[in-house]
């Protein structure tokens, strides 16, 4: 067939063709990439296809089918949800708790029907929620949750936007009826990024990925359900119509997999309880690897024939046994929270826990994440709290009884002081961690400090790499910065693997980089967020340590600016600084550690060339220039600073109160405004002239 598309033929019968073969193009590319996890097209091209079905579909509204792969997300919210009738009870599982109990399923199964060994279906058994998808004719006509296995409810709306669940099946071989029986999870990291998002928007987290699952699928608007992260494992099927009867549970789960479902690729087919129990311990060692929260495995008669003659009890089948694993939550109580300090200085609160075993695991830490968190999920000292560990994450706490709360609990109150070092910890205004402000003198960000500090834009001491800072820090010989300075060669020499000759070049490159510039001095200070440009600029506007100093100290915040928001006023007025970058220069001068170690820096002997005039000297004071064109031997950035240094304002447009526009090559509108307004022009020469340190 000749490809067409839309925009280059108005034909409506080509049309219809190709609306009919796009939409079985997406359907495949649907397929293989939520099914088989295997994508064969990139996906701009798919959204290129999308996008010709749905201007087709727009076009010839009358052309669109309920189950064209444009039509997942679509309505508008409803009232409740409608309560639906199972053509077949949805059933639960009898568990088996223990190896033993395992062994005695086994036992009855094959007493019952008079054999040695009998092959099992092993599956994983998903944490999330039960689903009946109803096809008819191969259209999926309406999907249903358990309920109470006779009656559930009606979320045909919103299982429909759930990418790996086929509006359609696949194959020609359609069954008249078929209905589907699995479990719609919420993958982990999709869970991870949810929360994400519902933190940034003010919202509560979902503490696991089954409350995940359950309230993204219990949306009254399916079109919040499409943004949620779902997906669906098929692992059984209730009414069955209009096809031959299957005679094993393995090859109706390969027919539903021929027909486009997503079956678990864990399946497996086991005989006798050994291979059960072993496949089961397999199971179990995966599951901190996989994707999604599974709470066990479940062994089921692979002959359809055996799970007639077995039958059922009360709501859960004999032929079929839960071979339940270790939660992966439990109570406990919060005794006490300890707050850590990460190597950028930030605090994390760790909830010290009366052990517990979680998930295989004995349990007696778990993070907090953060004071943020730690209010959303309203948690007390000496309360009963969930505590969960999944996956390879680290424990945490997803919440707690509040019926429970003691008497005597108290609430978590963070430090003022950082727990290492004793020195102010801050909470910049719009960051969720609070911060030691410590940064040069804590011991628990010693290393990153001296990392950077020597890194190659900062002080640029050659040969001080991250191994021999861990040594240096490991034989105590660093304990502050400006002890760098202090080493002697015995010292270094002594070190594991260090030969003299690279311990006389490590102090050769530390005496080098005492000669540096005021800005690789502010970058090397590690102040939070101050990067290199903005160190420059610190440097340019304020011209020495010094007044850099002062203004940090003074511009203490009032009541009254706190008020006006204005806070930190002389530090803002330099370059890039906003009032989070103030924020933290000010909290990093006002600690009297940090100051105590910059002083010790340039006792040691660390230098730069002080700017061209003396600080406070500012010959151009009072004066306004504009800059404009391209100047010769000099950036127009360059030609500020040197102009700021001296005292001068540099502004943007001239105006009659513009002492001089200094016009580069190719000078445009500003220096017709200039002459038109009677403002001096200088060139490049007179720019060097008033710059220069003669004056
Ligand atoms: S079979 C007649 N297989 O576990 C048997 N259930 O406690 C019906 N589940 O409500 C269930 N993974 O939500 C079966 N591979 C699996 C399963 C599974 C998860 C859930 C399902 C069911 C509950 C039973």
């Amino acid at each position: 067939m000749q490809q067409t598309s839309l925009f280059d033929t108005g034909e409506r019968d080509v049309s219809r063709e190709r609306l009919d073969a796009l939409r079985e193009a997406i359907r495949e590319h649907d397929y293989r990439y939520y099914v088989l996890d295997a994508p064969s097209i990139p996906d701009a091209e798919y959204d290129r296809l999308m996008r010709e079905l749905r201007q087709i579909e727009s076009e010839h509204p009358q052309w669109i089918q309920p189950d064209s792969p444009s039509q997942r997300v679509g309505g508008s919210p409803r009232e409740g949800f409608v309560a639906v009738r199972h053509a077949r009870p949805m059933l639960s599982l009898n568990n088996a708790m223990d190896e033993a109990e395992l062994a005695d399923f086994d036992r009855r199964a094959r007493e019952a029907l008079g054999e040695n060994a009998l092959a099992y279906h092993a599956e994983a058994k998903i944490d999330g929620l039960a689903i009946s998808l109803r096809y008819e004719n191969g259209v999926l006509v309406r999907a249903a949750t358990r309920g109470d296995g006779e009656r559930g409810e009606d979320v045909t709306a919103n299982v429909r936007t759930i990418a790996c669940i086929p509006l359609r099946l696949m194959s020609t071989d359609r069954p008249a009826v078929l209905d589907v029986r699995g479990e719609i999870y919420m993958p982990r990291r999709g869970l991870r990024e949810l929360n994400e998002r519902l933190l940034a928007a003010g919202e509560k987290p979902f503490a696991n990925p089954r409350n995940a699952a359950a309230g993204s699928l219990r949306q009254l608007d399916p079109r919040i359900t499409a943004t949620r992260p779902l997906s669906f494992f098929a692992y059984g099927w209730g009414e069955l119509d209009g096809t031959s009867a299957p005679k094993t549970h393995s090859e109706m789960l390969a027919r539903l997999r021929a027909w486009g479902l997503p079956v678990n690729p864990l399946n497996a087919l086991v005989y006798g309880i050994d291979e059960a129990r072993a496949y089961a311990a397999r199971l179990l060692a995966a599951r901190d690897s996989l994707d999604y929260d599974i709470d066990g495995a479940v062994f089921k008669l692979d002959r359809i024939a055996d799970q007639e003659q077995l039958g059922f009890v009360a709501r859960a089948p004999r032929w079929a046994v839960a071979f339940k694993f270790p939660p992966e939550e439990e109570l406990t109580e919060l005794l006490d929270v300890d707050w850590q300090v990460g190597r950028t200085g930030a605090l994390t609160p760790v909830a010290r826990l009366a052990p517990v075993h979680v998930g295989g695991v004995m349990v007696s830490n778990a993070t907090l994440h953060n004071l943020d968190m730690i209010h959303q999920k309203d948690v007390w000292i000496g309360d009963t709290v969930i505590v969960r560990r999944a996956g390879d994450v680290i424990p945490e706490i997803v919440g707690r009884l509040i019926e429970r709360r003691p008497a005597g609990a108290r609430a978590i109150v963070p430090p003022r002081i950082c727990p290492v070092c004793g020195s102010h910890v801050e909470q910049v205004d719009g960051e969720v961690a609070l911060r030691c402000t410590g940064g040069l003198y804590c011991p628990a960000q010693r290393r990153e400090a001296i990392r950077h500090f020597a890194s190659r834009r900062a002080m640029d001491i050659d040969g001080l790499g991250e191994k021999i800072i861990i040594q240096l820090d490991e034989a105590g010989l660093v304990k502050r910065l400006d002890d760098l300075y202090r080493l002697r060669l015995e010292d270094v020499a002594a070190l594991e693997r260090m030969a003299e000759k690279s311990a006389q070049n490590l102090l050769d490159a530390l005496e080098k980089s005492k000669t540096t510039t005021l800005a690789r001095f502010l970058f090397a200070l590690g102040i939070p967020e101050v990067g290199e440009t903005t160190a420059q600029g610190l440097a340019r506007h304020f011209g020495s340590l010094d007044a850099l100093r002062d203004a940090a100290c003074a511009d203490l915040p009032t009541a009254e600016a706190e008020r006006k928001k204005d806070r930190f006023p002389r530090l803002q007025a330099a370059p890039d600084v906003g009032l989070t970058i103030a924020a933290h220069i000010a909290g990093f001068f006002t600690e009297a550690h940090n100051r105590e170690v910059i002083e010790g820096l340039l006792a040691v002997g660390v230098h730069w060339e002080a700017p061209s005039s003396a600080v406070g000297e500012q010959p151009l004071a009072g004066r306004t220039y504009v800059i404009t064109g391209t100047l010769e031997g000099m950036t127009r950035e360059e030609a500020r600073a040197a102009l700021e240094a001296l005292g001068a304002k540099v502004s943007d447009s001239v105006s009659k109160k513009t002492t001089a526009l200094i016009a580069g090559e190719a000078a445009g509108s500003k220096l017709a405004r200039a002459q038109a307004l009677g403002v001096p022009v200088l060139d490049a020469m007179g720019l060097a002239e008033l710059i220069a340190p003669s004056r």
